[in-house]
Protein backbone atom coordinates (compact mmCIF):
# COMPACT_ATOMS: atom_id res chain seq x y z
CA UNK A 1 0.00 0.00 0.00
CA UNK A 2 1.55 3.01 -1.38
CA UNK A 3 -1.16 5.42 -0.69
CA UNK A 4 -4.49 5.39 0.45
CA UNK A 5 -7.24 7.37 -1.41
CA UNK A 6 -9.54 5.01 -2.76
CA UNK A 7 -10.66 2.00 -0.07
CA UNK A 8 -10.25 -0.50 -2.97
CA UNK A 9 -6.12 0.00 -2.88
CA UNK A 10 -5.91 -2.13 0.39
CA UNK A 11 -6.80 -5.82 0.71
CA UNK A 12 -8.70 -7.66 3.20
CA UNK A 13 -5.50 -8.69 5.22
CA UNK A 14 -3.93 -5.18 4.52
CA UNK A 15 -7.61 -3.45 6.03
CA UNK A 16 -7.60 -5.60 8.83
CA UNK A 17 -4.00 -4.71 9.96
CA UNK A 18 -5.28 -1.53 9.74
CA UNK A 19 -7.74 -1.91 12.05
CA UNK A 20 -5.67 -4.11 14.48
CA UNK A 21 -2.96 -1.00 14.53
CA UNK A 22 -5.21 1.53 14.74
CA UNK A 23 -6.56 -0.31 18.20
CA UNK A 24 -3.39 -1.31 19.27
CA UNK A 25 -2.29 2.66 18.74
CA UNK A 26 -5.16 3.65 20.43
CA UNK A 27 -4.62 1.28 23.79
CA UNK A 28 -1.30 1.63 23.83
CA UNK A 29 -0.19 5.52 22.83
CA UNK A 30 2.87 5.47 24.65
CA UNK A 31 4.27 2.77 22.29
CA UNK A 32 3.82 4.97 19.43
CA UNK A 33 5.00 8.64 20.89
CA UNK A 34 7.65 8.39 17.85
CA UNK A 35 6.23 6.73 15.73
CA UNK A 36 6.60 9.69 13.21
CA UNK A 37 9.62 11.46 14.65
CA UNK A 38 11.14 13.86 11.96
CA UNK A 39 8.17 13.41 9.51
CA UNK A 40 6.16 16.26 8.17
CA UNK A 41 2.68 15.80 7.09
CA UNK A 42 0.96 18.62 5.04
CA UNK A 43 -3.16 18.40 5.66
CA UNK A 44 -5.06 20.39 2.40
CA UNK A 45 -8.65 21.24 2.50
CA UNK A 46 -10.61 22.32 -0.04
CA UNK A 47 -13.82 21.66 1.72
CA UNK A 48 -14.63 22.51 5.57
CA UNK A 49 -13.85 20.26 8.04
CA UNK A 50 -13.94 19.91 11.97
CA UNK A 51 -13.21 15.89 12.62
CA UNK A 52 -11.06 15.02 10.12
CA UNK A 53 -8.68 18.62 10.41
CA UNK A 54 -8.60 18.05 14.32
CA UNK A 55 -8.25 14.25 14.73
CA UNK A 56 -5.33 14.87 11.91
CA UNK A 57 -3.70 17.47 13.94
CA UNK A 58 -3.61 16.13 16.95
CA UNK A 59 -3.54 12.39 15.78
CA UNK A 60 -0.02 13.38 14.06
CA UNK A 61 1.49 15.26 17.21
CA UNK A 62 0.55 12.14 19.55
CA UNK A 63 2.79 10.14 17.02
CA UNK A 64 5.66 12.77 17.79
CA UNK A 65 5.51 14.22 14.15
CA UNK A 66 4.73 17.69 12.54
CA UNK A 67 1.76 18.95 10.67
CA UNK A 68 1.17 21.69 8.57
CA UNK A 69 -2.10 22.72 7.39
CA UNK A 70 -3.05 24.51 4.40
CA UNK A 71 -6.81 25.47 4.01
CA UNK A 72 -8.84 27.13 1.58
CA UNK A 73 -7.22 30.35 1.26
CA UNK A 74 -5.61 29.07 -2.08
CA UNK A 75 -9.11 28.25 -3.61
CA UNK A 76 -9.95 25.27 -5.59
CA UNK A 77 -6.72 22.99 -6.48
CA UNK A 78 -5.46 23.26 -9.59
CA UNK A 79 -6.58 26.70 -10.73
CA UNK A 80 -3.90 29.07 -9.68
CA UNK A 81 -1.03 26.25 -10.95
CA UNK A 82 -1.47 22.42 -11.93
CA UNK A 83 -2.07 20.01 -9.51
CA UNK A 84 0.92 17.84 -10.63
CA UNK A 85 3.22 21.00 -9.96
CA UNK A 86 1.29 21.68 -6.24
CA UNK A 87 1.99 17.74 -5.56
CA UNK A 88 5.92 18.08 -6.31
CA UNK A 89 6.37 21.35 -4.32
CA UNK A 90 4.92 19.69 -1.53
CA UNK A 91 6.57 16.68 -1.88
CA UNK A 92 10.02 19.32 -1.46
CA UNK A 93 9.57 19.90 2.22
CA UNK A 94 7.13 17.26 3.04
CA UNK A 95 6.87 13.39 3.96
CA UNK A 96 3.14 12.93 2.90
CA UNK A 97 0.22 14.55 1.98
CA UNK A 98 -3.44 14.06 3.32
CA UNK A 99 -5.93 15.86 1.37
CA UNK A 100 -9.78 16.40 1.21
CA UNK A 101 -10.62 17.61 -2.48
CA UNK A 102 -13.53 18.46 -4.43
CA UNK A 103 -12.27 15.77 -7.61
CA UNK A 104 -11.42 12.63 -7.22
CA UNK A 105 -9.15 12.45 -9.83
CA UNK A 106 -6.79 15.33 -8.10
CA UNK A 107 -6.01 12.67 -5.29
CA UNK A 108 -4.96 10.73 -8.70
CA UNK A 109 -2.95 13.13 -9.95
CA UNK A 110 -1.16 13.66 -6.82
CA UNK A 111 -0.46 10.13 -6.01
CA UNK A 112 0.62 9.82 -9.71
CA UNK A 113 3.13 12.75 -9.12
CA UNK A 114 4.11 13.55 -5.33
CA UNK A 115 6.64 10.81 -4.70
CA UNK A 116 5.43 10.69 -1.25
CA UNK A 117 2.15 9.18 0.16
CA UNK A 118 -1.17 10.52 -0.65
CA UNK A 119 -4.13 9.84 1.76
CA UNK A 120 -7.84 10.57 0.65
CA UNK A 121 -9.37 12.94 3.60
CA UNK A 122 -12.81 13.03 1.33
CA UNK A 123 -13.51 13.71 -2.06
CA UNK A 124 -16.84 13.47 -4.21
CA UNK A 125 -16.56 9.49 -4.36
CA UNK A 126 -14.98 8.11 -1.23
CA UNK A 127 -14.14 8.89 2.48
CA UNK A 128 -11.76 6.05 3.33
CA UNK A 129 -10.63 7.47 6.34
CA UNK A 130 -13.92 7.58 7.27
CA UNK A 131 -14.71 3.81 6.74
CA UNK A 132 -11.71 2.66 8.33
CA UNK A 133 -12.62 4.96 11.49
CA UNK A 134 -16.02 2.93 11.37
CA UNK A 135 -15.08 -0.51 10.89
CA UNK A 136 -12.73 0.07 13.72
CA UNK A 137 -15.77 1.05 15.91
CA UNK A 138 -18.32 -2.00 14.54
CA UNK A 139 -14.92 -4.41 15.28
CA UNK A 140 -14.77 -2.87 19.13
CA UNK A 141 -18.13 -3.13 19.34
CA UNK A 142 -19.67 -6.06 17.74
CA UNK A 143 -16.59 -8.42 18.39
CA UNK A 144 -15.72 -8.88 14.30
CA UNK A 145 -17.23 -7.22 11.07
CA UNK A 146 -17.26 -10.55 9.30
CA UNK A 147 -20.45 -11.43 8.48
CA UNK A 148 -22.28 -8.79 10.19
CA UNK A 149 -25.52 -7.54 9.24
CA UNK A 150 -25.15 -3.21 8.19
CA UNK A 151 -27.17 -1.47 6.59
CA UNK A 152 -26.84 2.32 4.89
CA UNK A 153 -30.07 4.26 4.40
CA UNK A 154 -29.99 7.72 3.02
CA UNK A 155 -28.29 9.70 0.37
CA UNK A 156 -26.03 7.46 -1.98
CA UNK A 157 -22.71 9.60 -1.26
CA UNK A 158 -18.68 9.67 -0.91
CA UNK A 159 -19.46 7.69 2.75
CA UNK A 160 -21.62 5.04 1.33
CA UNK A 161 -19.28 4.19 -1.45
CA UNK A 162 -16.61 3.95 0.98
CA UNK A 163 -18.67 1.94 3.42
CA UNK A 164 -20.02 -0.59 0.96
CA UNK A 165 -16.37 -0.95 -0.87
CA UNK A 166 -14.76 -1.41 2.46
CA UNK A 167 -17.33 -3.66 3.68
CA UNK A 168 -17.49 -5.83 1.20
CA UNK A 169 -13.47 -6.38 1.01
CA UNK A 170 -14.17 -7.13 4.98
CA UNK A 171 -16.50 -9.89 4.41
CA UNK A 172 -19.32 -7.78 6.23
CA UNK A 173 -22.58 -7.72 4.73
CA UNK A 174 -23.77 -4.27 3.76
CA UNK A 175 -27.23 -3.17 2.02
CA UNK A 176 -27.57 0.28 0.95
CA UNK A 177 -31.28 1.80 0.95
CA UNK A 178 -31.73 5.40 -0.94
CA UNK A 179 -34.52 6.91 -2.56
CA UNK A 180 -34.68 6.57 -6.33
CA UNK A 181 -32.37 8.55 -8.07
CA UNK A 182 -30.03 8.84 -5.31
CA UNK A 183 -28.57 5.44 -5.06
CA UNK A 184 -24.58 4.50 -5.80
CA UNK A 185 -23.28 4.79 -9.07
CA UNK A 186 -23.35 1.64 -11.00
CA UNK A 187 -19.74 1.19 -11.35
CA UNK A 188 -19.69 1.30 -7.43
CA UNK A 189 -22.23 -1.15 -7.24
CA UNK A 190 -20.64 -3.63 -10.09
CA UNK A 191 -17.29 -3.66 -7.73
CA UNK A 192 -18.70 -3.95 -4.31
CA UNK A 193 -20.78 -7.34 -6.27
CA UNK A 194 -17.35 -8.69 -7.15
CA UNK A 195 -15.40 -7.63 -3.89
CA UNK A 196 -18.47 -9.12 -1.83
CA UNK A 197 -18.53 -12.51 -3.79
CA UNK A 198 -14.45 -12.53 -3.31
CA UNK A 199 -14.90 -12.11 0.82
CA UNK A 200 -18.28 -14.56 0.72
CA UNK A 201 -20.09 -11.33 2.02
CA UNK A 202 -24.07 -10.25 0.81
CA UNK A 203 -24.35 -6.85 -0.96
CA UNK A 204 -27.49 -5.56 -1.92
CA UNK A 205 -28.51 -2.12 -2.98
CA UNK A 206 -32.48 -1.37 -2.95
CA UNK A 207 -34.61 1.82 -2.75
CA UNK A 208 -37.38 0.15 -0.89
CA UNK A 209 -37.45 0.76 2.59
CA UNK A 210 -39.38 -2.25 3.72
CA UNK A 211 -36.39 -4.33 2.94
CA UNK A 212 -34.64 -3.49 6.49
CA UNK A 213 -34.55 -5.76 8.57
CA UNK A 214 -32.25 -8.15 10.84
CA UNK A 215 -29.12 -5.53 10.51
CA UNK A 216 -27.28 -5.33 13.86
CA UNK A 217 -26.00 -1.81 12.75
CA UNK A 218 -27.51 1.16 10.97
CA UNK A 219 -25.52 3.78 9.34
CA UNK A 220 -26.86 7.40 7.79
CA UNK A 221 -25.49 10.83 6.56
CA UNK A 222 -26.50 14.14 5.20
CA UNK A 223 -28.72 14.09 2.76
CA UNK A 224 -26.93 16.97 1.35
CA UNK A 225 -23.34 16.66 1.00
CA UNK A 226 -20.96 19.69 0.92
CA UNK A 227 -20.70 21.29 -2.43
CA UNK A 228 -24.45 20.11 -3.21
CA UNK A 229 -26.51 23.51 -3.20
CA UNK A 230 -29.58 21.67 -3.29
CA UNK A 231 -32.20 22.53 -0.35
CA UNK A 232 -33.22 20.52 2.50
CA UNK A 233 -36.82 21.89 1.99
CA UNK A 234 -36.85 20.69 -2.07
CA UNK A 235 -35.68 17.01 -1.00
CA UNK A 236 -38.03 16.08 2.16
CA UNK A 237 -40.82 14.78 0.56
CA UNK A 238 -38.27 12.61 -0.74
CA UNK A 239 -36.31 11.60 1.80
CA UNK A 240 -38.29 11.95 4.83
CA UNK A 241 -39.22 7.84 4.45
CA UNK A 242 -35.97 7.00 5.17
CA UNK A 243 -35.44 8.66 7.98
CA UNK A 244 -33.48 6.90 10.37
CA UNK A 245 -35.04 6.61 13.67
CA UNK A 246 -36.43 4.56 16.80
CA UNK A 247 -39.03 3.05 14.67
CA UNK A 248 -36.73 1.94 11.80
CA UNK A 249 -34.10 0.77 14.65
CA UNK A 250 -36.95 -1.12 16.14
CA UNK A 251 -37.72 -2.99 12.64
CA UNK A 252 -34.18 -4.19 11.80
CA UNK A 253 -33.43 -4.88 15.58
CA UNK A 254 -30.51 -3.22 15.16
CA UNK A 255 -28.65 -2.46 18.69
CA UNK A 256 -25.98 0.48 17.16
CA UNK A 257 -26.78 3.24 15.11
CA UNK A 258 -23.72 5.39 12.95
CA UNK A 259 -23.19 8.61 11.71
CA UNK A 260 -20.27 10.44 10.36
CA UNK A 261 -21.19 13.97 11.29
CA UNK A 262 -21.75 16.43 10.92
CA UNK A 263 -25.68 15.69 12.34
CA UNK A 264 -28.43 17.01 10.56
CA UNK A 265 -30.64 16.50 13.34
CA UNK A 266 -34.13 15.49 12.86
CA UNK A 267 -33.51 15.21 8.94
CA UNK A 268 -30.97 11.51 8.31
CA UNK A 269 -31.67 10.71 12.30
CA UNK A 270 -33.74 11.88 15.46
CA UNK A 271 -32.52 13.59 17.50
CA UNK A 272 -33.10 11.61 20.31
CA UNK A 273 -31.32 8.62 18.73
CA UNK A 274 -28.48 10.46 17.69
CA UNK A 275 -28.30 11.57 21.32
CA UNK A 276 -28.97 7.59 22.39
CA UNK A 277 -26.59 5.27 23.98
CA UNK A 278 -27.15 3.02 21.01
CA UNK A 279 -25.40 5.97 18.87
CA UNK A 280 -21.56 5.27 17.98
CA UNK A 281 -20.93 8.93 16.08
CA UNK A 282 -18.23 9.68 18.91
CA UNK A 283 -16.67 6.38 19.07
CA UNK A 284 -15.93 7.20 15.47
CA UNK A 285 -15.13 9.66 16.04
CA UNK A 286 -12.78 9.44 18.20
CA UNK A 287 -11.57 6.92 16.00
CA UNK A 288 -10.86 8.98 13.16
CA UNK A 289 -7.76 9.86 14.55
CA UNK A 290 -6.34 6.20 15.97
CA UNK A 291 -7.29 5.07 12.40
CA UNK A 292 -5.91 7.71 10.45
CA UNK A 293 -2.82 7.08 12.65
CA UNK A 294 -2.59 3.66 11.55
CA UNK A 295 -2.89 4.90 7.58
CA UNK A 296 0.03 7.26 8.41
CA UNK A 297 1.92 5.16 10.28
CA UNK A 298 2.07 2.24 7.60
CA UNK A 299 2.46 4.42 4.74
CA UNK A 300 5.86 5.99 6.41
CA UNK A 301 7.46 3.21 8.11
CA UNK A 302 10.69 2.58 6.27
N1 LIG B 1 -21.17 13.07 2.63
C1 LIG B 1 -20.68 14.14 3.47
C2 LIG B 1 -19.69 13.62 4.46
C3 LIG B 1 -19.21 14.63 5.47
C4 LIG B 1 -18.17 14.11 6.42
C5 LIG B 1 -20.07 15.22 2.60
O1 LIG B 1 -19.36 14.89 1.64
O2 LIG B 1 -20.31 16.38 2.86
Amino acid sequence: MKHFIADTQASKTELEKLIKLAIDIKQNPHNYSQALQGKSIVTLFEKPSLRTHVSLDIGIQKLGGHSLYIGQQNGQLGKRERVKDVAKNLACWADAIVARVFDHQVLEEMAMHAGIPVVNALCDKYHPCQALADFQSLTETFGSVENLNLAYVGDGNNVSNSLMLMGSILGANVTVITPEGYGPDKAFIEQADKLATASGAKFKVSHDITDIGGQQAIYTDTWISMGDDTKVADILKTFMPYQVNEALMAATGASAVLHCQPAHLDQEITTSLFDSDKSLAFVQAENRMWAQNAVLVTLLKD
